[in-house]
C-alpha cells in the first residue's frame, strides 16, 4: 500500500510552475475509439495513469494490440478475439462501458458488464442501452451484463433524457459506422466529448454540430487510423489552481486551455484568489489574504464541475463564513466531507448539499478517501493543515492524477510517497 504524507502550514507560500498532463477522461473515449478500425490510431499528451492502463489493457484482451512510449500510444485492433468486458474490469473502471457501442458497430456484437454503484454513487447505463437500442441493437440484460446485437446499425433520431458524458460519447462512436443520418440531441457538451468528435472525424466519420448540444452524425462504411494529441486535463488545471488559492504565493499552472476552465476560475476569483491569464496556454494564480465564501451548484459543462466540487469545498473551508455546495449530478458524492471534518472542517451533510463553515484552521490527521477526485480533496486540505498529513490508499488518486506529488512538490510543497 501506498500514501502521501504531506507537512502543511497554513502559510504555506507555493511558487514556481507546474505543467499539466493529457485529460484522462478524453483519452479514455479515444482508446475505446480505436475499435472502430483496423488501422493505427496514433495519441500524443497521453497521461501515465492508471484508468488509461486499464483501458489499453481491456483493448489488448480484446484482441488490440497497443504500443506505449513516453507520452504517446499506439493503438490497433485488426480483429477482435473476445467481445466480452468482463465484471472486473467494468466494476474496476466504469469507463470500460466505453467499449459497448465501438463493438457493437464495428464487430455486430458486445458483452459489457453492467457497472454496479461506486464511491460517487449509482452509475446506470440506461441512456448508452436506449441509444443503441434506438439504432438498432438488440440488447438483452442478464446475470449482470449487456449483450447486444446488430447486422448493422442504423442511423436514429435520439435525445438523451439528461446529459451523459459517456453516454454521449459511446453513441458518437456508434453512430458513426452506422447506416445513414443519426442526430443525437440534449448532448454533453464536456471538451472531452468535443475531443473525441474531432479525433473520430479525423478517422473519417462525419459529425457536425448544429448546435453546441446536438450532434449530427453521416454514418460511414468504415473508418481509418488517425494521429491525435490528447487536450490537457482541466480537472487537474481546476485542482492545482485551488491549490493556489488556497496558499499564500502565486504560481503558473503550464499547457492548460484556459477556456475549459472558465467555470472553476470564475468561482475563485469571486472567493478573493487571482487567476490571470499568462501567454496562450497558461494560468497564473495566487492566494488570497481572506477567502470569501459563495455557494456552489455543480451543473454539466459549462457549469460548475461535479469533479471539482470536493477541491472547491476544502477552499470553502476557509473561508471566512458559511457556504453551501449542492451536488446535482452524482447521489453520494461526500465521502470527502467525513475525512476533511477529521482535519478540522466544519462541514454538514443535509441530502444534497453540504454546509460549510468557515473559517477552520485544519490540523494534519491520517485519512482516506473512496475516489478519485475526494483524494485530490484531501491531499489540498494537507497543504494548508497544521501538521502532518497521511492519505492512505492512493491507487485511488493514481487513477487520475499523474505524478500529482512531484508537481506539488516542484511548487514548494512537502509531500512524498511512501510504501508502507
Ligand atoms: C463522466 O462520467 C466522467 N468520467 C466523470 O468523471 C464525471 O464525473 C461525469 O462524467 C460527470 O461529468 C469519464 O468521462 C470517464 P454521466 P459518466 O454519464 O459519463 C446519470 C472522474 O472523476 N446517468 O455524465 O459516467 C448518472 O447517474 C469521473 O474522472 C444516467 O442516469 O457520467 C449521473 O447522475 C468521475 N443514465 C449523470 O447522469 C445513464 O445512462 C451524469 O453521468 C448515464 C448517466
Amino acid at each position: 500500500m501506498e500514501k502521501l504524507v504531506i507537512r502543511g502550514n497554513p502559510g504555506l507560500r507555493l511558487g514556481g510552475e507546474a505543467r499539466m498532463s493529457g485529460a484522462k477522461n478524453a483519452v479514455l473515449p479515444a482508446i475505446a475509439a480505436s475499435l472502430l478500425t483496423s488501422e493505427e490510431v496514433r495519441l500524443t499528451n497521453v497521461p501515465r495513469v492508471k484508468d488509461v492502463e486499464t483501458m489499453m489493457t481491456l483493448v489488448d484482451d480484446l484482441g488490440g494490440s497497443h504500443l506505449a512510449e513516453g507520452d504517446a500510444v499506439s493503438l490497433r485492433v485488426p480483429r477482435i478475439r473476445s467481445d466480452e468486458a468482463s465484471y472486473d474490469l467494468v466494476r474496476a473502471m466504469r469507463a470500460s462501458v466505453l467499449v459497448l457501442g465501438p463493438l457493437v458497430a464495428r464487430f455486430g456484437k458486445a458483452v459489457v458488464a453492467l457497472p454496479g454503484g461506486c464511491a460517487i454513487g449509482s452509475r446506470p447505463v440506461n441512456l448508452h442501452i436506449a441509444g443503441l437500442q434506438k439504432l438498432g441493437a438488440r440488447i438483452a440484460l442478464e446475470h449482470g451484463y449487456i449483450r447486444a446485437e446488430a447486422d448493422r446499425l442504423r442511423g436514429a433520431e435520439i435525445e438523451f433524457e439528461k446529459k451523459t458524458v459517456t453516454g454521449t460519447e459511446n453513441l458518437l462512436m456508434a453512430a458513426a459506422l452506422a447506416k445513414g443520418e443519426t442526430v443525437l440531441r440534449n448532448c454533453a457538451r464536456e471538451p472531452e466529448v468535443a475531443d473525441l468528435a474531432e479525433l473520430l472525424n479525423k478517422m473519417g466519420a462525419r459529425i457536425d454540430w448544429p448546435d453546441p448540444e446536438t450532434a449530427r452524425i453521416r454514418g460511414v462504411r468504415e473508418l481509418g487510423g488517425a494521429a491525435h494529441a490528447i487536450i490537457p486535463d482541466r480537472i487537474e488545471t481546476g485542482t492545482f489552481l485551488v491549490a493556489g488559492a488556497l496558499t499564500a504565493g502565486d504560481f503558473a499552472v503550464r499547457g492548460v486551455v484556459p477556456e475549459h476552465v472558465e467555470s472553476v476560475v470564475a468561482r475563485l476569483r469571486a472567493s478573493g484568489a487571482s487567476v490571470e491569464p499568462e501567454g496562450a496556454d497558461a494560468l497564473r494564480v495566487a492566494g488570497a489574504a481572506e477567502v470569501r465564501p459563495q455557494d456552489i451548484a455543480t451543473s454539466p459543462y459549462p457549469g460548475f464541475p461535479t469533479d471539482m466540487q470536493a477541491q472547491m469545498m476544502v477552499l470553502l473551508t476557509q473561508a471566512a463564513g458559511t457556504s453551501i455546495i449542492t451536488e446535482t449530478i452524482f447521489d453520494r458524492r461526500f465521502s470527502h466531507v467525513n475525512e476533511l471534518v477529521r482535519l478540522g472542517a466544519s462541514i454538514e451533510v443535509q441530502g444534497d448539499r453540504a454546509v460549510i463553515k468557515g473559517r477552520t484552521p485544519l490540523s494534519g490527521a491520517e485519512v482516506v478517501a473512496t475516489d478519485l477526485r475526494a483524494s485530490a480533496a484531501l491531499v489540498l486540505a494537507g497543504l494548508v493543515a497544521s501538521g502532518e498529513t497521511v492519505v492512505t490508499e492512493i491507487e485511488h488518486l493514481d487513477r487520475g492524477y499523474e505524478r500529482i506529488e512531484e508537481k506539488l512538490g516542484g511548487l514548494g510543497a512537502s509531500i512524498e510517497r511512501i510504501r508502507s
